[in-house]
């Protein structure tokens, strides 16, 4: 047996999203969920967001959850047709007052709180004026950004502008499985542009409405890119990949530009940027967020938008069908260390779905995550030996929740939810955590 002790200013926290967890749809305006939830044959089971795991009235009990963990923080995120119905225009006072309760909540139990502004519930009626593939989107998101700062800012003291751009822009403009369900890859690439562009334009609005000291990153969703083989075709296959999936956000806001070898390759179908743009996408940020699950490993392909497949190798799977592999995590934070500089990192997101049975006693055994989170943290903590920055590591997910087109259907927390009965059961995974948490490291070997 080894210990793994990680670095005593070391933040461990759960990470959960509005539309996930919260219900309460009265309270609130429709969001692009809603509306791709009530698509026939979009979401599993016709799965919706109504009351999800009841979050916005049980929070009390949900924060007392993530005490008893000791965790020192939690990531939520801010529903924006909570506090702006209609998109923009008239606040709804309620949503405000829910979000203060909240902060006021978990600062009570000592937590800090890491805010995201936006995960993907874009209000409907913006989806209506063009949703992020309309430039004004971004202003909007900026105005928002605003109400929310100038009431929350005096308490939270960490913001995220954006969860994972890349998924907003492909999954959901590009192969249509995500809201708002458009398939068009140009457009794609117009509303990551407008995606980044109201990041940039949030980022000092939100320091300045805060306390100084205030901290604002992105949270992106980031994977180690493999070539499937030596062959030159392959590596550069896995090149263009490694350009799409994270390049492509990753040099905009850290570097102010695109990446000049996909901008070439994308050829016509690269977005329109106007000349105050880059600048403004590039404004310094104190953190980067980053959501790992997997790796790619990248082929040839002669057809194909960037002429690379997907190839699936020998190994660990989730039930996400995602390749259990935690060397990567450890070579995804090295190479953006080495490759852009000693800028603070945090893994907003890291965790696993598998298919959980809650035991008559109440208990999960679910080993399978245990030696997830094990080999995952293990490779966090090689990192960070190996010079990486990284402050802190959010579990996904504090609780069972809405995965998206995947409804009801995958389970990634470390505590059961009986949808039912809405009654949370911490499975032997938060237990886990637990002694994670309170010891700053973990038992090996
Ligand atoms: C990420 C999302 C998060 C959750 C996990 C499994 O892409 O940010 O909401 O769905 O995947």
């Amino acid at each position: 047996m080894s210990r793994l002790q990680f670095p005593s200013s070391f933040i461990w926290g759960t990470a959960t999203a509005s539309f996930q967890i919260e219900g309460g749809r009265d309270d609130r305006g429709d969001c692009i969920w809603d509306d791709f939830c009530a698509w026939p044959g979009k979401v599993v089971n016709g799965d919706n967001g109504d009351t999800a795991d009841d979050h916005y009235h049980l929070y009390k009990q949900d924060i007392g959850l993530i005490r008893s963990l000791g965790c020192q923080a939690y990531r939520f995120s801010i529903s924006w047709p909570r506090i702006l119905p209609e998109g923009a225009g008239e606040v709804n006072p309620k949503g405000l007052d829910f979000y203060d309760k909240l902060v006021d909540a978990v600062l009570q139990a000592n937590i800090t709180p890491f805010v995201t502004l936006y995960h993907w519930d874009l209000p409907s009626a913006l989806q209506r004026l063009g949703g992020w593939a309309a430039r004004d989107t971004a202003y909007r998101f900026a105005d928002y950004c605003h109400i929310v700062s100038e009431r929350l800012g005096d308490r939270v003291t960490h913001w995220i502008t954006h969860n994972e751009p890349w998924v907003t822009a492909f999954l959901g403009h590009g192969s249509a499985v995500h809201a708002p369900g458009w398939a068009d890859h140009s457009q794609a690439l117009q509303v990551a542009h407008h995606l980044l562009l109201s990041h940039g334009l949030a980022v000092p609005i939100l320091r300045q409405t805060s306390q100084p000291g205030t901290k604002v990153g992105i949270t992106l969703n980031l994977s180690p890119v493999y070539a499937a083989s030596d062959d030159e075709l392959d590596v550069k296959a896995a090149t263009r990949h490694d350009g799409y999936a994270n390049r492509w956000f990753i040099d905009p806001v850290l570097l102010g530009s695109y990446p000049q070898d996909i901008w070439k390759y994308y050829d016509w179908q690269v977005p329109r940027v106007a000349p105050e743009d880059m600048d403004i996408i590039g404004t310094p940020i104190d953190f980067l967020g980053i959501n790992n699950y997997t790796r790619a490993v990248i082929a040839h392909s002669d057809t194909g938008f960037l002429q690379a497949r997907s190839v699936r190798p020998e190994g660990e799977y989730t039930a996400m069908d995602w390749e259990v592999y935690p060397q990567g995590l450890c070579d995804l934070l090295l190479r953006i260390t080495h490759d852009y500089g000693n800028l603070d990192l945090y893994i907003t997101e890291n965790g696993c779905s598998y298919d959980d049975r809650l035991e008559a006693d109440g208990t999960v055994h679910d080993n399978k995550r245990i030696a997830f989170l094990n080999k995952y943290l293990a490779a966090a903590h090689d990192a960070i030996q190996h010079g990486a920055p990284l402050r802190g590591y959010f579990v996904w997910s504090l609780m069972d929740n809405f995965e998206w087109a995947f409804g009801y259907t995958r389970r990634f927390g470390i505590t059961y939810v009986d949808y039912q009965t809405q009654k949370r059961y911490l499975k032997d995974s938060g237990l886990f955590f637990r002694q994670v948490v309170t010891h700053n490291g973990l038992e090996t070997g």
